[in-house]
């Protein structure tokens, strides 16, 4: 009997998952640089329009090496059907966009990347559409926030960029008993550690610019879910409103699956590593890390993830400290990007959450003295001497 892929261990889904193979029998997915195709004739055309026949029609509907990506990451999440997007923030923007109409309100966790909460605050309100937001890990104030024109609720868990954890089962509950769709952005935990649709959400959005790529090459997304919402909500968004990822960037993201298990992995052992010595260090005031037990919600992860993840956030007092910090490292680079083989840190209140507003960031707990550290494949050693050395001196 042929194996069915379904079965598979995620390592194999991740290195030969939604295969298909030219006549020519390549080993390395075919990178099919097209924008459109041809048909044998005009008769062939219209029933490929119609839908009346497969295959493709025009890279921005969908392409062959796109397509590989696309059901290899279903096939490692678990998802009935994945839609590739070119950025994490065209994920986030379609998924919501899909799901909401003029007069329907939003719910949605008050710590989210400045470019999602941008789209929150400033852009769904042009086209009516209210948000709350809630502080995440309140199952109470999801409950309270509810109203009856709520039809979603987004969240990122662990949150950037201190790494709060939500119940994703609970509030799933809530969202599916108000008539809603639970959105996760799944970018921390990536799809080695979390699996938010098997928790019970409706949809999952990554930016796959981040650990899937994880060499710092090219921006991807991708939005993952049932078959059915996924076609009732995206199929026409998608196709006319022209987010689609380009099929070289797919090839490398393809390349990024086949190897995301081990890199994640490391990555992870290695910030486990980083993350003992920052919090024993006496300049640090308090060091946040999905991996340690003294994280928050130390019980809710172990029971939702299965891995602490490669990002780590600590507090130096100050924004001078801060700063001493990055400017002292030598290896690490100084960067807002995270995920990448290459450990990098940044200080969040300048950068990535430069736009939420100082009252909000404070209500998240988001202080100048905080640093974001994500960390990368090198050498534990040389690692942990450069963080200590950077330590010392802020
Ligand atoms: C949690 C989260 N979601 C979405 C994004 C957006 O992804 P992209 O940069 O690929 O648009 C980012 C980072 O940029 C992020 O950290």
């Amino acid at each position: 009997m042929a194996e069915d892929p379904r079965d598979w261990e995620v390592e194999t889904r991740a290195v030969r998952g939604g295969m298909a193979r030219t006549e020519y029998g390549e080993i390395s997915e075919a990178l099919f640089l097209t924008q459109s195709f041809a048909y044998d004739s005009a008769h062939a055309a219209d029933a490929r329009f119609a839908g009346d026949a497969p295959g493709f029609i025009y890279q921005r509907f969908g392409n062959p090496t796109t397509q590989i990506f696309e059901d290899r990451l279903a096939l490692m999440e678990g998802a009935e059907m994945c839609r590739a997007t070119a950025s994490g923030m065209a994920a986030v923007q379609v998924a919501l966009s899909g799901l909401l109409r003029a007069g329907d309100h939003l719910v949605a966790g008050r710590a989210l990347f400045g470019s999602c909460r941008w789209i929150v605050s400033e852009w769904l309100p042009r086209f009516g559409v209210e948000t709350t937001y809630v502080d995440a890990t309140d199952l109470e104030a999801w409950q309270a926030a509810v109203r009856p024109n709520t039809r979603a609720f987004l969240v990122e868990s662990p949150a950037n960029p201190l790494l709060e954890v939500t119940a994703i089962g609970a509030v799933a509950e809530i969202a599916h008993a108000a008539g809603a769709k639970l959105v996760v952005d799944n970018v921390f935990a990536t799809p080695v550690f979390q699996q938010p649709l098997a928790l019970g959400c409706d949809i999952v959005v990554y930016s796959a610019t981040k650990h899937i790529d994880g060499q710092g090459r090219v921006l991807g997304g991708a939005i993952l879910g049932a078959a059915e919402l996924m076609t009732e909500a995206y199929k026409d968004i998608l196709r006319h409103t022209g987010p689609a990822l380009s099929p070289f960037n797919s090839w490398v993201l393809l390349k990024g699956l086949e190897t995301l298990d081990l890199r994640v992995r490391r990555q992870t052992e290695n910030a486990g590593r980083v993350a003992d010595l920052i919090a024993d260090h006496r300049k640090v005031r308090r060091t946040i890390f999905c991996g340690r037990p003294d994280h928050p919600q130390a019980a809710l992860i172990a029971k939702q993830m299965s891995g602490g993840g490669n990002v780590i956030a600590f507090d130096l007092g100050s924004r001078e400290a801060a700063w001493k910090f990055l400017d002292g490292l030598q290896i690490v680079d100084i960067s807002n990007n995270l995920g990448d083989a290459k450990s990098m840190a940044t200080h969040p209140s300048t950068t990535t959450h430069r736009s939420m507003p100082e009252a909000e960031r404070l209500q998240i707990g988001l202080t100048e003295g905080w640093v974001r550290m994500s960390v990368g494949l090198e050498g534990p050693g040389d690692l942990s001497r450069d963080v200590a050395r950077a330590l010392d001196g802020a």
